[in-house]
């Protein structure tokens, strides 16, 4: 493969080491991480580079049993009932739509989820949330010979939360979601839920309070999310993988174009290993973060407000590893690109509505900077401080106004082209 570790230069969500062994905090877990995957790696591949191996792992995370099916059953009842939202009628399909590979927004068309209740919208762009037993918690890592530090892992756009089981509770209980009320109230709706007697037979004390309900819900949807139906793995690509399918000429040609670092380049973060059966090493994201700097989505009505930004990384609630430093700022996690074709908008904010848009973006962004940033202000949702730190290194985007622009417009069908073969049979 020549994606090679030169093409990593992710600008932005790096410390030095200088500044990161001053923070004890950092360079301890990150160390811990770099053994805990040394024992738990798999021998190495030819063509994959050590940095895979070291952000994506092929194994659910440490502790997770594989859970029974009548838990596994049970999460997806919760998962697809109407009746836990305020008013009812949202489930956490609503958004997380299997018609749209269990991403999509709700019916709203501005690129962020439309909530239960009417006017109501999600602050992001809702992610996908299949193939989430790969998600490793949040962790910083070092690679020897590196000069700095990259971020990688944990659930929602910034990696805030590290626990499926703790996460329930907070598109449940937000008023921008499903605006489920309080805990008390919860439970009460789930005394009356088809599926009651189902949670109290897994989880005793299930129906006691709100804590506890929320609790077993969160146990139960946590097992069917990291249920093998949540990580189909039968995409074409996969198939090809397997050797029982192949690409076509144009799709062949997208996936050269992936890799390829004087190319899309896009393979340097969204990581594949073509060269194995296994597709579990194929799962487009090294759940790393990078500022991709997309431009500001016009249609969400608090940008209306030219002070509003969301920064993303830096925005953690959780200081403990420093995310809070600049460099952060505007960086979101690397989203798998299983099942993209369906998503109906791209990016956290949601500011493309077409996947070939958002291709084109990456092939162009350096080169027409004008056709994204419109007035003239590159960058534009991200606050101007932080405008440095967008990645202006990696390939695709590591070129200048004027010069050609990373992939052609026939190049750009082909990756779509490729892209389209990473759907799951349904
Ligand atoms: C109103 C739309 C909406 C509903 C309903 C909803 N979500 Fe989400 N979900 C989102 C958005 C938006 C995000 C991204 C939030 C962020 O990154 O800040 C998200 C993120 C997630 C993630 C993180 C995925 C990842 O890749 O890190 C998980 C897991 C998740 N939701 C599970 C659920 C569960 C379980 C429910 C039901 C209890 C639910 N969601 C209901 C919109 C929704
Ligand atoms: C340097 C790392 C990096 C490279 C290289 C890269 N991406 Fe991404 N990609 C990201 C990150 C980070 C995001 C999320 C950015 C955001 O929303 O702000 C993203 C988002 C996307 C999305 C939106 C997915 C969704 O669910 O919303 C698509 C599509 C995509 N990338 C395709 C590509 C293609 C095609 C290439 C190559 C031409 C590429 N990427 C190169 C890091 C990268």
């Amino acid at each position: 493969m020549s994606t090679s570790k030169r093409l990593r230069g992710r600008g932005r969500v790096r410390l030095p080491i200088a500044v990161a062994s001053t923070m004890g905090a950092i360079l301890v877990p990150s160390i811990l991480m770099v053994a805990w995957e040394l024992g738990h790696s798999h021998p190495r591949d030819p063509g994959i580079e050590p940095v895979a191996h070291a952000a994506v792992r092929a194994e659910p995370p440490p502790g997770a049993v594989e859970a029974s099916n009548a838990r596994i059953s049970l999460g997806k009842r919760i998962f697809f009932d109407p009746a836990l939202s305020e008013p009812p009628g949202t489930s956490c399909a609503s958004c997380h739509d299997p018609a749209h590979g269990f991403a999509g927004n709700n019916g709203s068309t501005l690129g962020v989820a439309r909530g239960s209740r009417p006017g109501e919208l999600a602050l992001r762009n809702t992610p996908s949330v299949l193939y989430l037993r790969f998600v490793r918690p949040f962790h910083l890592h070092w690679e020897e010979d590196a000069p700095l530090v990259d971020a990688f892992g944990g659930f929602f756009w910034d990696g805030r939360t590290d626990s499926l089981v703790d996460l329930l509770k907070q598109p449940l209980l937000n008023p921008n979601e499903m605006n489920g009320g309080t805990p008390e109230q919860v439970v009460a709706k789930v005394r009356k839920a088809d599926y009651a007697e189902p949670l109290r037979a897994q989880f005793s004390t299930a129906l006691d309070d709100g804590e506890n309900v929320l609790r077993a819900m969160g146990e139960a949807v946590a097992a069917y999310l990291t249920s093998p139906e949540m990580s189909p793995f039968s995409s074409k690509y996969d198939e090809v993988l397997r050797g029982h399918a192949t690409f076509s000429a144009d799709e062949a040609r997208g996936l050269a174009l992936f890799k390829d670092s004087a190319k899309g380049g896009c393979a340097g973060c969204h990581k594949l290993n073509d060269t194995i059966p296994n597709p579990e090493r194929s799962l487009f994201t090294d759940y790393g973060y990078d500022g991709v700097a997309p431009p500001r989505n016009q249609k969400l009505p608090r940008n209306a407000d030219p002070t509003y930004f969301d920064k993303g990384l830096c925005q953690r609630p959780d200081t403990h590893f420093h995310t809070d430093s600049d460099e952060f700022c505007g960086a979101f996690r690397t989203p798998s690109l299983r099942n993209v074709a369906l998503r109906p908008a791209f990016m956290h904010n949601g500011v493309f509505s077409k996947l070939r848009d958002a291709v084109a973006f990456y092939a162009t962004r350096a080169t027409t900077p004008k056709r994204w940033y419109p007035s003239g202000v590159v960058f534009d949702d991200v606050p101007e401080k932080y405008r440095e730190y967008v990645n202006v290194d990696s390939a695709p985007y590591n070129r200048h106004p004027g010069e050609a622009p990373a992939l052609d417009d026939r190049e750009i069908d082909a990756v779509v082209a490729f892209l389209e073969t990473l759907t799951d049979a349904r």
